[in-house]
């Protein structure tokens, strides 16, 4: 069965909220990244120990919080207590960890449409995926853009396919594995999500094959950007859009 076509992708789409310019994945993050002109953003989101879907990349939160610990060992009123902000710069002090219905509540606000990047803790990918897409269901406007889907876990993908097949999905590729071709039935993805370190020429002729839009993470500075959109990339995921704004001034869409 054809998958729901591709959405409408501008040509930037800020990483983790605009992660160069405020803590990632929080809702300064979004401020920041509506600040700067983009109109689309990427976030991760995970569960918290007692299945609540936050807004977390790593699978601890030693790194973007002032606290320590894992998050699938933690329920979400301890989450909710951390700071997210002042490890970034003093400035975002008291930065809360969002829940997900909050982030996609406040990129509404801003007008952002939104790529849900579903980062399962090990072990626990389907009942993310299940809780993810649930969660997004009831809280995105049914006449919005969709959001775009991804994961690296694909199989993640298989379930929001399921539960929200009319919503777009993009297949996440860092080490392509050598039967990525026979997931694209299954999984019927509206784009290619892929990492500029791995990609070769041909990896990316391949993709362009494919017929579906390529889009490459993450992609900070305005001459690997101009290769890239020169190769036929889409949309470029970025840490720092306005480091990419010359890049995109000269192409026609
Ligand atoms: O979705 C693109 C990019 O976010 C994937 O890598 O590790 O930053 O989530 P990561
Ligand atoms: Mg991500």
């Amino acid at each position: 069965m054809p998958g729901p076509t591709s959405p409408a992708l501008p040509r930037l789409i800020g990483h983790r909220g605009a992660m160069a310019h405020a803590p990632e994945n929080t809702l300064a993050g979004i401020d920041m990244a509506a600040s700067l002109g983009v109109t689309m953003v990427e976030f991760d989101a995970k569960l918290t120990g007692d299945n609540v879907p936050v807004i977390m990349h790593d699978e601890t939160v030693d790194r973007t919080t002032d606290g320590s610990g894992a998050v699938a060992d933690m329920d979400h009123a301890d989450i909710a207590r951390l700071d997210a902000g002042s490890w970034f710069d003093p400035r975002f002090k008291g930065e809360p960890v969002p829940r997900l219905d909050d982030m996609l509540r406040r990129c509404r606000a801003r007008g952002l449409a939104v790529n849900i990047e579903i980062k399962p803790c090990e072990g626990r990918t389907e009942a993310t995926a299940e809780k993810v897409i649930e969660t997004a269901l009831a809280e995105w406007p049914s006449d919005a853009a969709p959001p775009l889907i991804s994961s690296f876990r694909w199989d993640a993908l298989l379930v929001a396919a399921e539960l929200a097949p009319h919503w777009p999905r993009g297949l996440l590729i860092d080490d392509r594995p050598e039967d990525w071709e026979d997931w694209l039935g299954p999984i019927a993805p509206a784009t290619l999500n892929v990492g500029w370190r791995k990609l070769s020429d041909g990896e990316m002729a391949d993709y362009r094959a494919t017929g579906l839009p390529v889009l490459v993470y993450t992609v900070n500075e305005a001459d690997r950007a101009r290769r890239l959109f020169a190769a036929g990339a889409r949309s470029l995921i970025t840490d720092a859009p306005d480091r990419l704004a010359p890049a995109v001034a000269a192409l026609a869409d």
